[in-house]
């Protein structure tokens, strides 16, 4: 008999994390090459890990090894692994009602979150949502209803940005050409600015006293590639996440807001990795006092529970017709419901606040161990969302590529999820409900990896 949902601690999560088998063990690799037979080959599977069974913070494999994740399953588990209250309003949603044609009746449920979320976005302007089933398509939705809102044919997005897979999220994005490859022709009319990663920066400079040249790159490709009554609209996302948490500086997205005034360009937010309280504020965008015309949320947004997606727009920007756009399932109510429980969840247990207080503690942690480390070149955060780069010397700043990955296999064998991103960084974004206890244990183990890892360098 399948175990049925519990909701209380379970059994296992009491040893905190530990490894008692290899990984991956007997019955993860069985599983595995049954996978390698009938699943799409085109996943980035780097280490071998089959879960079984979540709780909090821990996740369980199905050879009984203990996790403690520090990514949150991908950036998605911000309440951690089956919070009870998300996990009860499922149930009881699924019980009473799973599925109306949300596309052509209407229920509250989708009303309720669409309050919420308008309530919570930043501007004080009215602002409408299209519901979708993930991040890909909430950008998606957000490519198109700029088109249709400005009648203008053109995008700016940035360099190295990620914003999904399917053609209009993949043409905005630039993060990996193996994203792109074979795949061309893509929707054209995309010009990409460089994004200012201010500790590899593409015009040799350091901030501050940079006089902002990725930023002038950008003005001047108006007069060259980019007529800008063109431009509908330019995608960011706040922080970068996939680049490996590159987060520009103060004056950035106030001088691009100024810039998209200028021209009549709206501002798309991608904040499908940063958003809900991720970076200790609700929208990371918040950190540089801007609102977005246009938000693109996921992940995290219904707990991980049911996938889900949505597009926050200015009222008078998502002023398309009927018909326009729609989709079978988003906003589908057990997403909704899963959402609506969570975003309680955040509120009640303060959770925006409690990823900038502990966040703190994680970035001076990080950086006690930076200073102790030849390989660390830099580390960087915001709330729960931090990363640590590391180079092969500090000087030249070659990435550490092999000892990076070596590093987050080595964090697995002692029982400590992280995530790779960019070339050689490290993701740190635990899920928000951590306790400080298991925040300080999780790096502790993660600074034991690093430290293994530099003794063989
Ligand atoms: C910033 C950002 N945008 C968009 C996406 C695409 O989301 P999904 O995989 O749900 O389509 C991701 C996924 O990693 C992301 O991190």
């Amino acid at each position: 008999m399948p175990s049925v949902i519990s909701l209380s601690r379970p059994s296992w999560v009491r040893g905190g994390p530990r490894v008692i088998k290899q990984i991956p063990g007997p019955r993860a690799r069985r599983i595995i090459e049954r996978d390698e037979r009938v699943i799409s080959p085109s996943y980035t599977r780097a280490d071998p890990l089959v879960g079984e069974e979540g709780w909090g913070v821990y996740v369980r494999d199905v050879d009984g090894n203990v996790f403690l994740d520090l990514s949150s399953g991908m950036f998605v588990l911000n309440y951690g692994y089956s919070h009870p209250a998300l996990v009860r309003a499922v149930q009881r949603q699924a019980a009473r009602l799973t599925h109306f044609a949300g596309t052509d009746f209407y229920y509250e449920l989708q009303v309720e979150l669409a309050e919420e979320l308008v309530s919570l976005a930043p501007g004080s302007f009215e602002k409408r949502v299209f519901f979708a089933n993930s991040g890909t398509e909430a950008v998606e939705a957000a490519f198109k209803c700029a088109r249709w809102h400005t009648r203008r044919p053109r995008m700016i997005a940035f360099a190295g940005a990620f914003h999904g897979r399917t053609f209009g999220a993949m043409s905005l994005s630039s993060s990996s050409a193996t994203h792109r490859r074979f795949f061309e022709p893509l929707v054209p009319g995309v010009s990409f600015a460089p994004f200012p990663y201010c500790y590899r920066c593409q015009f040799g400079q350091s901030y501050p006293g940079c006089d902002f040249l990725c930023f002038e790159y950008l003005r001047s490709s108006l007069a060259t590639t980019t007529p800008p009554e063109e431009v509908a609209a330019v995608i960011t996302e706040p922080i970068q996440g996939n680049a490996g948490y590159i987060i520009p500086p103060p004056e950035f997205y106030p001088m691009l807001k100024e810039l998209c005034e200028e021209h009549g360009w709206l501002l798309i937010a991608d904040e499908i990795q940063t958003g809900l309280g991720r970076t200790g504020k609700m929208f990371a965008m918040e950190h540089w006092r801007v609102a977005p015309d246009i938000i693109c949320l996921a992940k995290a947004l219904a707990g991980g529970m049911v996938p889900m997606g949505a597009t926050v727009a200015r009222a008078d920007v998502m002023d398309w017709s009927p018909g326009a756009h729609a989709s079978t399932f988003g906003g589908n109510l057990l997403a909704c419901a899963a959402a609506l429980a969570g975003l309680k969840v955040l509120k009640r247990q303060k959770l925006v606040e409690r990823a900038e207080k502990l966040g703190r503690l994680a970035l001076a942690r990080l950086q006690e161990m930076a200073e102790k480390s030849k390989l660390v070149g830099e580390v960087r955060g915001k709330g729960l969302l931090l990363a640590v780069e590391l180079v092969k010397d500090r000087e030249r700043k070659q990435p550490a590529v092999e000892e990076r990955d070596a590093v987050v296999r080595k964090a697995l064998n002692r029982g400590v999820i992280v995530f790779r991103g960019g070339r050689s960084t490290i993701r740190i974004a635990p899920p928000l409900i951590i306790s400080r206890k298991e925040l300080e244990l999780g790096l502790d183990l993660f600074g034991r990896a690093l430290e293994e890892v530099e003794r063989a360098c």
